[in-house]
């Protein structure tokens, strides 16, 4: 009699736990997103979870968080357009606005596409106010259109760490001086968008969008956020307070292990790094944008270029 009655409460947490479960996993995309532009090129999976964005020859498509935060950690799995995708970029960021302002801040992640069976490249970049110029590219050490990988952002106020899969393939300081280039002072938005770049992303724009290939889509799933959500004026969870792991002591530098295998991607997998680019009008790629920016850089001279 007794078992029963246990038995029964042990299957009532069951069933509650089952359905909690499902209520977290009902969580709509439109809860913590919007789409920033062509929602006909957005869907979802049936039950919700993955989301596909897609590139034609009219146009492509990008959503954004609803919530701005400041510091903390930023994730998604991410799986890229396969096959031709020569021309397509899919960017995935951090900006503390909905467009390319001139005083913006923004932590980039592009992914390059590349012609079938040519590799993809990803190439990282860090802005502060309006400048960024801070471009590095790296190869992966797998096909990123096969399967879901990891990419995330580490955002405190000692340094900025761009992982794949755990693994930091950058890591980008707070050298703490005077005119410091490190982007510490504006909440951002988490993005994502997906464009046609065949005038600069592959092969430097040789290599042109094969439309015959459309739609090109790229597809998303397991979005998370912990971190400091921004509230007006001033959220209390900004203050470096240390009360979060990613506010903590660990968090300022990286781990032995992470060392290693920063290491081991610094040796194997950079292909272009700003730091190493005593010419840097010489980038081994043309764009309109980066010639915008440099502009912008020229104009804004007192701000030291420091590689870490
Ligand atoms: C997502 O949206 C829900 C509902 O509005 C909110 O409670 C939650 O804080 C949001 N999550 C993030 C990571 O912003
Ligand atoms: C775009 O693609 C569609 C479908 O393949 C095609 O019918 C249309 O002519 C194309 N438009 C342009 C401007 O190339
Ligand atoms: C940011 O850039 C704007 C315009 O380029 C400039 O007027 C402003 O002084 C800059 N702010 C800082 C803090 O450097
Ligand atoms: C595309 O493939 C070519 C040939 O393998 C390679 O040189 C290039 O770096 C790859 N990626 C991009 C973005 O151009």
């Amino acid at each position: 009699m007794e078992r029963k009655a246990s038995m029964g409460a042990i299957w009532c947490m069951v069933v509650y736990f089952a359905m909690s479960a499902a209520a977290d996993s009902k969580s709509s995309f439109y809860d913590n997103f919007s789409i920033m532009w062509s929602e006909d090129h957005f869907k979802t999976s049936t039950d919700g979870q993955i989301w596909y964005l897609s590139l034609d020859n009219d146009t492509g498509c990008g959503f954004q968080t609803k919530q701005r935060y400041r510091f903390g950690w930023f994730s998604m799995k991410l799986k890229l357009v396969g096959g031709d995708s020569a021309g397509v970029v899919t960017a995935y960021y951090m900006c503390t606005e909905d467009g390319a302002g001139p005083t913006r801040d923004e932590l980039d992640f592009e992914f390059l596409g590349n012609r079938t069976g040519e590799p993809y490249l990803i190439q990282t970049n860090v802005y502060k106010n309006g400048t960024g110029n801070r471009e590095m590219r790296h190869k992966l050490w797998f096909d990123p259109t096969l399967d879901y990988h990891t990419y995330s952002i580490l955002w405190n106020s000692h340094q900025i760490i761009f992982f794949v899969d755990r693994v930091p393939v950058r890591v980008y300081k707070n050298a703490d001086y005077e005119n410091n280039f490190f982007p510490n002072q504006k909440p951002m938005y988490l993005f994502s968008s997906i464009w046609n770049a065949d005038d600069w992303a592959t092969r430097g724009g040789l290599e042109k969008t094969d439309w015959k290939k459309a739609p090109f889509v790229s597809s998303y799933k397991d979005f998370t956020v912990d971190g400091c959500q921004w509230k007006d004026p001033y959220p209390e969870c900004v203050s470096t307070t240390t009360q979060h792991w990613w506010d903590q002591y660990e968090a300022w530098h990286l781990t032995k292990d992470q060392k290693l295998d920063f290491a081991w991607v610094q040796r194997n997998l950079v292909i272009y790094d700003y730091c190493q680019d005593t010419k840097s009008h010489q980038r081994p790629w043309t764009a309109k944008a980066v010639v915008q920016v440099a502009a912008l850089a020229a104009a804004a001279s007192t701000v030291t270029v420091m590689c870490v």
